[in-house]
C-alpha cells in the first residue's frame, strides 16, 4: 500500500512515527507493508518531528495527488480552501482519501462523500473528531444494532486543556492557550478552539453518522469559553458543578438539538472528571444504554492513531463511506437555540442594598422560573455582591429575558453570565 502524505506537521509527523515504529505489528495486522512514498510540505527544509529519509519531499501538493504511484492519499494540512482541491482531485483521480480535518468535512463533507461514493473510493476522517478515540468507528460499527439518543463530549482539548488550568491553577487564559498551542494542539487559528468552532464541526460529523442524516454544521447553535472567568469557575464549584466545554447532539420531538457551549456537570458525572486535553463522549442509545468513549483529543501519535485505523479499514475494506455507510439518509430538523430547553446557571453583581434579593428573585417569578440553588457572597469593597442562581429546566429564549430585565435594573452592575446546565442522568 504506498501512501502520500499532505503535511508532514503535529499529525502527518506521529503518522510518520507511528508507521515507523509499529510498522511489524502494523504489517501483522493488515497483511500489507504501508510505504509512505511522498509527502507534501510548504517548506521542504524545516526541521521534522520525523525522520523522512525514505519520503520525497514536494513543495507540490498535486504532485502527491496526482503521482501515478499513490494509493492513499493522507490530508494532514488543514483550512478548507486547497484542501478541498486537492482532496477532489484524489478522489478523482481513483484514489482514497483519509483526512483529520473536521473544517473541510463539516464545510464540504455532503459533496464530497457524494463524489467519492460515484467513483468508488473511501474517505475516511476517524482523526477528525476526538483526536486518537475511535469514536465513529464506535457509532457506525459497535453501536449498529442501536437508535442514538443523544451524545455529548469535550470534544476539543485545547478548550480542556484550557478549562482544566483554570480551575486548577488559577491560571490566566492567554497563558494556557499559549502552551496548549506550543504542544501542537491548537488549530492554525486558535479562534476555532476558544470560539466553539472547531468542536461545532466535531458535532455536526458525530450527529450525522448517530442520526444518519446529511451534515448541518450551519445549523449548530455555538458559543465557546471566551467570556468563561474564574468567578463562573468558582461559584460553579460552590454549587456542585465543574464547567466543561460540550457538544451535545439529542433527539428531541420531532429533530434534534445541536449545540455547542460551555456547561455546568455535576461533579459526580465522569465526564467532569475528564482534565487536560482529554476528549470524552457519552452515547446513550436504546439496546446499550449509556456509554463512555475517552481518551486523548489531540496530539501527534495519538492523532496518528485514528488516522492509521483508516488505513487499516481500507486496506480490510471494512466499512463504507461514513455518514453515506447509512443506506438512506434521515432528514430532521434541528431545533433553534431559543426553543432548546436546558437548565441554566446565572451569575450576576448586583449592588448589596436591601431588597435586591427579593428583586432579583420577582424577575424569576415574573417569568414563571423555578430556582433550584442560589448563592450570594458578601459585598466586596465597592459594595457589590455576586449571586449564583441555578434553574430548573427553562428555554433559552426565557432565561434570555431573565438576564434582560436584570440588566435593565438600577441594582445590577455588570452583564449577567448565563451557562447551561446538563445533568447527564
Ligand atoms: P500543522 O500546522 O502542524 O501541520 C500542517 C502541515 O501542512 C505542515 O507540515 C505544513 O508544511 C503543511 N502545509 C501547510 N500548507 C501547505 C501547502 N500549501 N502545501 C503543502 N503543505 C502545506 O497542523 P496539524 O498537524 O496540527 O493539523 C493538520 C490537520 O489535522 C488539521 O486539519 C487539524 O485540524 C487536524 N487535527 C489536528 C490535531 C492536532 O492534535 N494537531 C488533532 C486532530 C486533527 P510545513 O511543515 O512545511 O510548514
Ligand atoms: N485543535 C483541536 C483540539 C485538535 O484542540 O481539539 C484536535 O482536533
Amino acid at each position: 500500500m504506498k501512501v502520500g502524505i499532505l503535511g508532514l506537521g503535529t499529525v502527518g509527523g506521529g503518522v510518520v512515527n507511528v508507521l515507523q515504529k509499529n510498522s511489524e505489528s502494523i504489517e501483522r495486522r493488515t497483511g500489507v507493508k504501508i510505504e509512505v512514498v511522498l509527502a507534501g510540505v510548504r517548506d521542504v527544509k524545516q526541521k521534522r518531528i520525523c525522520d523522512t529519509s525514505n519520503i520525497k519531499l514536494t513543495i507540490d501538493p498535486f504532485e502527491v495527488v496526482n503521482h501515478p504511484d499513490v494509493d492513499v492519499v493522507l490530508e494532514l494540512i488543514g483550512g478548507i480552501g486547497l484542501t478541498k482541491e486537492l482532496v477532489e482531485t484524489a478522489i478523482n483521480n481513483g484514489k482514497h482519501v483519509i483526512t483529520a480535518n473536521k473544517a473541510l468535512i463539516a464545510n464540504h463533507g455532503n459533496e464530497l462523500i457524494k463524489l467519492a461514493n460515484k467513483k468508488q473510493v473511501r474517505l475516511l476522517f476517524e482523526a477528525s473528531v476526538a483526536g486518537g478515540i475511535p469514536i465513529i468507528k464506535s457509532l457506525e460499527q459497535g453501536l449498529s444494532a442501536n437508535n442514538i439518543e443523544s451524545l455529548a463530549g469535550i470534544i476539543n482539548g485545547t478548550g480542556n486543556f484550557i478549562l482544566t488550568d483554570m480551575k486548577e491553577k488559577g491560571r490566566d487564559f492567554d497563558d494556557v492557550l499559549k502552551e496548549a498551542q506550543a504542544l501542537g494542539y491548537a488549530e492554525e487559528d486558535p479562534t476555532f478552539d476558544v470560539e466553539g468552532i472547531d468542536a461545532a464541526h466535531k458535532l455536526s460529523i458525530l450527529a450525522a453518522i448517530a442520526f444518519g442524516t446529511e451534515l448541518q454544521f450551519d445549523k449548530v447553535s455555538t458559543k465557546g469559553i471566551s467570556d468563561i472567568t474564574t468567578e463562573d469557575i468558582i461559584h460553579a464549584s460552590e454549587l456542585g458543578y465543574t464547567i466543561k466545554h460540550l457538544g451535545i447532539a439529542k433527539r428531541a420531538g420531532e429533530g434534534i438539538e445541536l449545540r455547542v457551549h460551555p456547561t455546568l456537570v455535576p461533579n459526580k458525572q465522569l465526564i467532569a472528571q475528564v482534565d487536560g486535553v482529554m476528549n470524552a463522549v457519552m452515547v446513550k442509545s436504546d439496546a446499550l444504554g449509556t456509554s463512555l468513549y475517552y481518551g486523548a483529543g489531540a496530539g501527534d501519535e495519538a492523532t496518528a492513531s485514528a488516522v492509521i485505523a483508516d488505513l487499516n479499514d481500507i486496506i480490510n475494506n471494512q466499512t463504507s463511506n461514513h455518514i453515506l455507510g447509512w443506506k438512506s439518509q434521515q432528514k430532521l430538523p434541528v431545533i433553534k437555540s431559543d426553543d432548546i430547553q436546558s437548565e441554566f446557571f446565572l451569575r450576576l453583581l448586583v449592588s448589596d442594598i436591601k431588597g435586591v434579593l427579593a428583586k432579583v428573585t420577582g424577575i424569576f417569578n415574573d417569568h414563571n422560573v423555578s430556582i433550584d440553588a442560589l448563592i450570594q457572597k458578601q459585598a466586596d469593597e465597592n459594595n457589590n455582591a455576586h449571586i449564583a442562581i441555578t434553574t430548573d429546566k427553562v428555554s433559552t429564549k426565557t432565561v434570555m429575558s431573565i438576564k434582560k430585565s436584570i440588566e435593565a435594573s438600577a441594582f445590577n452592575q455588570a452583564e449577567v453570565q448565563i451557562i447551561h446546565i446538563e445533568l447527564l442522568d
